[in-house]
């Protein structure tokens, strides 16, 4: 069966490819000649990855799953939450991201954050999602220079490193979008039965 991952991600595919039951051929986006922006105008993280998935199924026909990530900071009320990507502006810079948030901490003590990944995942006509959370806190500066995105700032609950001082294998098997695959992986193998 083929099963599209909506993202153009060789690493996020390859990664969840040697996980998925063998039977399933993931597809990239590419792959199926989706060169478009596909939409992702919801307010929360969940609306975005079931708004990719049917956006999928709806123009492409495919059986397909998606994902969405974002950084909730318990003291700005869940925000940047699902505008993570381009909270500093539309120009989706990381430094600017992280320059923005840890101003806005300057002042304050409660550090604590999360980050929330959302698999929705469209198959035989049906929707199912996974949630992965990753609890920890916002670092005063940034450490480490692994990862991406908000990594040097986020510091995992009951580890000493931020996300971008571990080795990637740590970080997957502790972190949000782990979780979620993880989730995701043990319902196909359960439907393949
Ligand atoms: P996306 O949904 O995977 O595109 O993620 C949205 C935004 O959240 C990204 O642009 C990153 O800034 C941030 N983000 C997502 N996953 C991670 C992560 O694992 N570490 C750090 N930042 C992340």
């Amino acid at each position: 069966m083929e099963l599209v991952f909506a993202t153009n991600n060789k690493n996020k595919i390859s990664e969840v490819q040697a996980l998925v039951p063998n039977n399933i051929k993931l597809l990239s986006l590419k792959d199926i000649g989706c060169l478009e922006d596909i939409p992702e105008t919801q307010d929360t993280i969940a609306g975005n990855a079931i708004q990719k998935t049917e956006y999928i199924k709806t123009h492409y026909g495919y059986a397909c799953f998606a994902d969405d990530t974002g950084l909730e900071v318990e003291a700005l009320n869940g925000a940047p939450g699902v505008y993570s990507a381009r909270y500093a502006g539309e120009q989706k810079n990381a430094e600017d991201n992280m320059r923005k948030l840890l101003s806005e901490l300057k002042n304050t003590t409660n550090r604590t954050a999360q980050f929330k990944t959302v698999i929705a995942l469209h198959l035989n006509n049906e929707l199912q999602t996974f949630a992965g959370i990753c609890t920890g806190e916002i670092t005063k500066i940034k450490y480490g220079e692994k990862g991406f995105g908000y990594d040097p700032i986020f510091r995992p609950k009951g580890y000493e490193q931020t996300f971008a001082q571990m080795d990637l294998s740590l970080k997957n098997s502790i972190g949000h979008r782990g979780k979620a695959v993880s989730q995701l992986v043990s319902f196909l193998n359960s439907s393949k039965k």
